[in-house]
């Protein structure tokens, strides 16, 4: 009996132990909570209201964000913020607003915010790379490189007009090789815009049905898709659980295997490297390195090597083949304008001869079609995110440092302030009255600013190229059997039209 009484006494004082331990922790917690959340600014912007912990996770549909969004830009104006646990997220909406931050306040926003999911792949302080690297040095002298080696100087004897120009003739035999049968146009311009990445960056294309070109960008798919996962996402709000032994070999084990891939072909480019003949962006890159120590302080160090190229793939496949394919869609869609882009080119460039980009010149309509084209797909919705640099004010608000801003590209392409028909495929957008063409301001599908994408000239390039070869040889038509492809989007990391069905007929 005594020992009962004892034991219940103990258990109980245990019992009171541990409630004093669960309401300390509990108090604890939310005070840390209060600490870490944002302090109350003046004149920050609005926004939802926010709970301990989850912020205003709670308030965002995540199987349809973008109608919670627009939710909230309804209820709160342009600049509103969103607190993802304890990051504060202010996001701009429209073009006066993203052209205020972007182009007039352009140092504040030029900071990215930091993902701990990319240290495994080797990010560290002194190599990031470009499209994650934090706004400074290092960023400014590895960006200033990539502009001027894509801008084609000293990267070897062939253009990259011309290995753009050799590309679009392999996409366009195989094109005719489906002989005007029904197929899906996917693969074959996702495996051309690759091969540009690819001589570009080493020097050599793949024949579309190489087995290791089919790895590699089967191997690239999948570390793209593992991205967007939640595990991933859940990582980069819980970085801790990185610690984890294996738990990033498990999460990322496509983006291993294809930095181990970029390792190999930078291994043979170091074996072969020879300053009398530079073939590539990488020979022009290992020229830097081989200047010494204070170029390896600059940047230009192998870490430095294999994140700017898996930059380059990352940021310019992907986007380019998703617009081409956004572009094919289009002509399905209005026959009629097909028409009048290919009795363009058959007036300017006749049947035969290859496009160039002195063509670009005089063709206005056609022009003005690519640029719809990218206005009206859309393809990077939102951006990639911004962080401030330092404290900044947009429109009257004020935005502390530290904070990542999402510029909604989207709302600027579509504003309906600037654009006549935001939500129609309208090439007018871009000719004036004699037909002339003009690029209106709120143009942003690169974004605007220090961050603006790099990738620009290459890219217009690719399209302008790629769209009037093949416009040239084949008119696009829907397959009989097939119902009409929808003209919304589907949206992953970009925003890709649905897989579709084509014809080919050769003119
Ligand atoms: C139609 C094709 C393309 C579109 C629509 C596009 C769009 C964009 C956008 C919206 C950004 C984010 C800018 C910002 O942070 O505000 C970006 C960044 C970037 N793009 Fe592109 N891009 C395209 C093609 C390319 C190509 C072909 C390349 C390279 C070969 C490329 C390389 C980059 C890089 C390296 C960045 C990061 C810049 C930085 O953080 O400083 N892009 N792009
Ligand atoms: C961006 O703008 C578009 C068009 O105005 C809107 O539908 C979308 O919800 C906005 N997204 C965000 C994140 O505010």
């Amino acid at each position: 009996m005594a020992l009962a009484l004892w034991l219940g006494s103990l258990l109980s004082s245990c019992w009171q132990n541990l409630s004093i331990l669960g309401v300390f922790l509990t108090v604890f917690t939310l005070v840390l909570d209060f600490m870490k959340r944002r302090k109350k600014w003046s004149r920050y912007p609005p926004g939802p209201v926010s709970l301990p912990f989850i912020g205003t996770m709670l308030h965002v549909d995540f199987r349809r964000p973008h109608v919670s969004f627009r939710q909230f830009h309804k209820k709160f104006g342009n600049v509103f913020n969103l607190q993802n646990c304890w990051t504060n997220v202010v996001v701009l909406n429209g073009y006066q607003t993203v052209k205020d931050a972007l182009v007039h306040k352009s140092e504040d926003f030029a900071d990215r915010p930091y993902f701990p999911v990319y240290e495994h792949l080797g990010y560290g302080s002194k190599s990031e790379g470009i499209i994650v690297a934090k706004y400074g040095p290092i960023w400014k002298e590895l960006r200033r490189f990539t502009l001027s080696t894509l801008r084609n100087f000293g990267m070897g004897k062939k253009s990259l007009e011309e290995r753009v120009t050799e590309e679009a003739g392999f996409l366009c035999s195989a094109v005719e090789s489906e002989e005007g049968k029904p197929f899906d146009l996917r693969f074959l311009v996702n495996n051309a815009v690759c091969n540009v990445i690819c001589t570009t960056v080493y020097g050599e294309r793949f024949n579309y049905g190489d087995e290791t070109f089919k790895m590699m960008l089967h191997l690239f798919e999948s570390s793209l898709n593992e991205e967007t996962g939640f595990l991933p996402q859940l990582l980069n709000v819980l970085p801790i659980l990185l610690r984890i032994p294996g738990v990033p070999q498990m999460v990322f084990r496509g983006q291993k295997v294809f930095m181990d891939f970029i390792d190999v072909l930078i291994e043979k480019h170091m074996e072969t490297w020879n300053p009398a003949h530079i073939r590539d962006f990488t020979d022009v890159f290992l020229t830097e390195m081989k200047k010494g120590k204070e170029a390896e302080e600059r940047g230009f160090n192998y870490n430095n090597l294999r994140l700017v190229t898996a930059d380059l793939f990352i940021a310019g496949s992907e986007t380019t083949s998703t617009t081409l394919r956004w572009a094919f869609l289009y002509m399905l869609l209005h026959p009629e304008i097909q028409s009048k882009v290919q009795a363009e080119i058959d007036k300017v460039i006749g049947k035969e001869k290859p496009p160039t980009m002195k063509d670009q010149v005089s063709m206005p309509y056609t022009n003005a079609v690519i640029h719809e084209v990218q206005r009206c797909g859309d393809i990077v919705p939102v951006g990639l995110p911004h962080m401030t640099y330092r404290d900044t004010e947009v429109q009257g608000f004020f935005i502390p440092k530290g904070t990542t801003v999402i510029t909604n590209l989207s709302s600027v392409l579509k504003d309906e302030t600037v654009w006549e028909k935001p939500n129609e495929f309208y090439p007018e957008h871009f000719l004036d009255a004699n037909g002339q063409f003009v690029k209106p301001e709120a143009f942003l599908p690169f974004s605007a600013g220090r961050r603006a994408c790099p990738g620009e000239q290459l890219a217009r390039m690719e399209l302008f190229i790629f769209f009037t070869t093949l416009m040239q040889k084949f008119t696009f038509a829907l397959p009989e059997d097939q119902p009409r492809p929808w003209e919304d989007g589907h949206f992953a990391l970009t925003n890709a039209p649905h897989p579709y069905l084509i014809r080919a007929v050769p003119r």
